[in-house]
């Protein structure tokens, strides 16, 4: 099985970047634990502050089993990530680490849920382990439950 973890803008700064918000794990720790907790995964981690280089990275992965995206403040503004989403057949998790609903209300629409399978919001790093988790079994079950 084949998943991408994707991260936008400013998420290269996990571990020091208001960690009161966003925890002090760096993305680094999170490769890592992901690779450690499903050693059977092929993970693609990449992460980029550039709006259209995440749309040639979602493109590229178009094929993959699963995506798991936390688009940062794109998903807040970006149509163009949107319709990239809309565009490919992989199936896409939107992640954020912190609760977007209990923060400024700029931060509660999304552009892109409508088109993601799911949304996990406001459980840190966990989040990302848990939306594998549904990927996982999203596949177990479009292949009738008889493959890992
Ligand atoms: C975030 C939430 C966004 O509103 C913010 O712009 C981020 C991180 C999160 O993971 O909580 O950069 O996606």
């Amino acid at each position: 099985m084949r998943v991408l973890i994707l991260n936008g803008p400013n998420l290269n700064l996990l571990g020091t970047r208001e960690p009161d918000t966003y925890g002090t794990a760096t993305l680094a720790d999170l490769e890592h634990d992901l690779r450690a907790y499903f050693p059977n995964i092929q993970f693609r981690f990449e992460q980029s502050n550039h709006e259209g280089r995440l749309i040639d990275v979602l493109h590229e992965e178009r094929g993959a089993d699963g995506i798991v995206f936390n688009a940062a403040a794109y998903t807040h503004t970006s149509i163009a990530l949107r319709d990239a989403i809309a565009a490919i057949e992989a199936p896409v998790i939107e992640v954020h680490l912190s609760n977007v609903h209990a923060r400024e209300s700029f931060r509660h629409h999304s552009m892109i849920a409508s088109v993601c399978q799911g949304v996990i919001a406001g459980l840190g790093m966990t989040g990302y382990r848990l939306a594998t988790e549904a990927l996982q079994a999203l596949q177990q079950s479009e292949q009738g439950g008889n493959q890992s």
